[in-house]
């Protein structure tokens, strides 16, 4: 049995292509955090394919929360509270995650907690940063999803600016298509990028009306296949690495700048950032150097915590069981919950 004084969650998710679960203690300690990712699966196919993604996650959800429990080393009765994803993501994939986590919180009497997929995201910089507390901006890029939210609380949060069309790692995963990269994409640009003259071509940033924190990417996907199809019509030589180094910039650029702008409007001392695109090594050197040249304290948690990840839904969980917010039987998954939605 845990200290009275504790809380172990067991935090399980499923949104997409990783079957996760994690043990995590006062939502700060993470006791073990086990992955399984299906990329190799979906690269067959250049992307996610929701139906194999569920299929997948039925397959192995069960030992992924064997392996958690086994490595925590605490005892289901040790665990005081399930915590799950329920939205946004595929609702074939969560549907997996939330109905075992039904299961697991019904056979041990113990309270359900419905996580968002994103504040899950943003609760990654709590694991890594012991000492971090709101009020803070956090930069949220992930495959679905680009926020800048102002983190007032736990609980409050004000969202700031959000993509009008792809979101950035959608960008990143579109273009390495474009340039002949396999999926996921993000990754592999950020690779390619080091060879690569982030001047050599000057895709347009769009930072859209004076004064907005709203994101637009298609227009720079737009741009980089144009160029391709142009170069390739002209049988001009392409060269990868510049696109990818080029692409990568204007995106940095845009999403660096708006987030210092955010700090410095809403008097934030601390920029975090969040999501699978955070694990990017250009980003998050150009952020870190933005926040050196502001004064501003820059938080990322190490790339395993920014991809998908159980560990930071047992800690965004936490802050929902200690804010009273438990589910019944009857939850559901929400495929296209908004940020700051509760179901
Ligand atoms: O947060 P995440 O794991 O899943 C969603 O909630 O969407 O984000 C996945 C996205 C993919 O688009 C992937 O290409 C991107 O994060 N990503 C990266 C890197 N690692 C993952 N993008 C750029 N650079 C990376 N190193
Ligand atoms: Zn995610």
């Amino acid at each position: 049995m845990s200290d009275t004084k504790d809380i172990t969650i067991l935090a399980i998710e499923t949104s997409c292509d990783e079957t996760s679960a994690a043990v995590v203690r006062n939502g700060r300690q993470v006791l073990s955090n086990t992955i399984y990712t299906q990329i190799a699966t979906h690269k067959l196919f250049g992307g996610v394919v929701p139906e194999i993604a569920s299929r997948q996650h039925i397959m192995k959800i069960d030992g992924v929360v064997s392996h958690a429990m086994e490595e925590a080393g605490v005892g289901f009765d040790g665990i005081d509270a399930v915590a799950v994803t329920y939205g946004p993501g595929l609702v074939g994939a969560l549907l997996v995650g939330l109905s075992h986590a039904k299961a697991l919180a019904f056979a041990l009497k113990k309270p359900l907690i419905p996580v968002h997929h994103i504040e899950g995201h943003i609760a990654a910089n709590y694991i890594e940063y012991p000492d971090l507390e709101p009020p803070f901006v956090c930069m949220v890029v992930s495959g679905g999803h680009t926020h800048l939210v102002n983190i007032k609380s736990y609980k409050d949060f004000d969202i700031l600016g959000r993509t009008r069309d792809d979101a950035a790692g959608e960008a990143y995963d579109k273009v390495a298509r474009v340039i002949g990269l396999t999926y996921p994409g993000g990754p592999q640009i950020d690779k390619l990028s080091d060879e690569g003259d982030p001047n050599a071509v000057v895709f347009p940033r769009a930072t859209l009306e004076e004064g907005s924190y709203d994101f637009s990417f298609s227009g720079l996907k737009s741009a980089v296949l144009n160029y391709v199809n142009k170069a390739k019509m002209k049988n001009e030589e392409i060269i990868a690495a510049d696109i990818a180094a080029s692409f990568q910039q204007a995106v940095i650029e845009v999403l660096t700048d708006k987030a210092i702008r955010a700090c410095k409007e809403y008097n934030s001392p601390i920029l975090a950032l969040a999501g699978g695109v955070s694990a990017n090594r250009h980003l998050r050197a150009a952020m870190q150097a933005a926040c050196d040249k502001n004064g501003l304290r820059f938080c990322v948690p190490k790339p395993v915590l920014c991809t998908d990840n159980a560990a930071m839904i047992g800690c965004a969980g936490y802050y929902e069981f200690i804010n009273g917010n438990t589910a019944d039987m009857s939850l559901n998954a929400y495929p296209g919950l908004k940020l700051g939605e509760r179901m």
